[in-house]
């Protein structure tokens, strides 16, 4: 293909900036060289196959996904150990998901005998096998199991359900990944993964085997990762990063950004840009502007992003980048990552299992 250049890419487009997020591929992965535990990287972040078998062949022993349907992406791009991270509820989606599992080692996370036994007759049903880890509330009060005597009986109930493999235990510590200081992210993280390893040892004594321990996420890849016990972390974010993540780790460098274009000029202290709340979520606060000294974006509208001017001239038809605040739900509103090295294209990447939320 003739080259193209990163200012040529129509807008507003999502950019991927390939040497930083190789960077990070190879730092978390040489973290995980120096572990016992793994990395199993959460694809919710990217949703992208290619990415995923980017990360696998540098070396996690495999994925997450968030939802059934990215599962079913993942799975359809070859991909085998993947982990569903939530509760799988519902005859039409627990069908699916037994169906799944003929074509790849499907595991799923439960923390109810209602559910095991719905899971147990629908594997049965598809003639397939269904990986189990039960989910341990670690302290986010989200999801999970409240207590080693409830993980001990219901990993009983799983090991006499037929068409189940009972695998081991997660714990997501979300309530921790975020905390700006360091050490006290440090301490809330260790006492979830506490907390973790104590149902692990509740079900080692009550002589159930537990190969899989799984936690973590990017702002706690390393306390989580070096913790004894802990087999394998769920990192999703480090891949791209966004804004709110650099703000407390800056351990990997950002990836991701929007390509959007000066539409209008309608005052001296204002710019209009082409990407709005349709290219760019803002939940964890304004995407940030790179590469613009004096300028912020101030408001986002539907279609328009508001940059306010304290002492930048931005030209119509200019083209801006900006580092969004949340990866994950912004690269949901895109059917495409633009990959560029320096100022080159040099890919284009389907986000395949971008609204599979179902
Ligand atoms: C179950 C689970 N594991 C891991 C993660 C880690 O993601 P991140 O790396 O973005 O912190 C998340 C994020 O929401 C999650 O829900």
């Amino acid at each position: 293909m003739p080259e193209i250049r990163k200012l040529d890419i129509d807008t507003p487009a999502l950019l991927i900036d390939l040497d930083r997020m190789e960077h990070n591929i190879k730092k978390m992965a040489s973290f995980f060289d120096m572990q016992f535990s793994n990395l199993r990287p959460h694809t919710k972040t990217h949703k992208c196959p290619v990415l995923a078998h980017k990360q696998l062949q540098a070396g996690a022993q495999g994925i997450t996904c968030a939802k059934l349907g990215e599962a079913e992406v993942m799975a359809a791009a070859g991909i085998r150990d993947i982990l569903i991270a939530n509760q799988i509820v519902g005859p039409d989606k627990i069908a699916r998901l037994a169906n799944l599992a003929r074509h790849c080692d499907i595991m799923v996370a439960v923390e109810s005998r209602h559910n095991v036994a719905d899971l147990s007759m629908a594997a049965r049903h598809a003639g397939s096998t269904i990986r189990i880890l039960i989910e341990v509330d670690v302290g986010m009060h989200r999801c999970g199991v409240k207590s080693p005597e409830e993980a001990v009986s219901l990993a009983q109930k799983i090991l006499e359900s037929p068409g189940l493999q009972f695998e081991g235990i997660m714990g997501y510590e979300g309530h921790a990944v975020m905390i700006p200081e360091l050490d006290d992210r440090r301490q809330a993280c260790l006492k979830s993964m506490q907390v973790l390893i104590g149902a692990r040892d509740a079900l080692l004594k009550s002589g159930i085997e537990v190969k899989i321990v799984s936690a973590g996420g990017t702002g706690t890849y390393n306390i989580a990762g070096s913790y004894p016990g802990v087999t394998e972390i769920q990192a999703g974010s480090y891949i791209l990063m966004d804004a709110k993540y650099r703000s407390v780790l800056q351990d990997f460098e950002s990836a991701l950004t929007i390509l959007s274009t000066v539409t209008s000029r309608p005052d001296k202290e204002t710019a209009i840009l082409d990407a709005g709340m349709k290219a760019m979520t803002f939940e964890f606060g304004m995407p940030e502007l790179v590469g613009v000294a004096g300028a912020a974006v101030s408001f986002l509208s539907e279609e328009h992003g508001h940059l306010y001017l304290e002492d930048a001239d931005p030209q119509v038809g200019e083209k801006v980048e900006l580092i969004p605040s949340h990866c994950c739900t912004t690269i949901n509103l895109h059917d495409r990552f633009y990959a560029v090295r320096g100022d080159r294209l040099e890919a284009v990447w389907s986000v395949a299992g971008r609204g599979k939320f179902a």
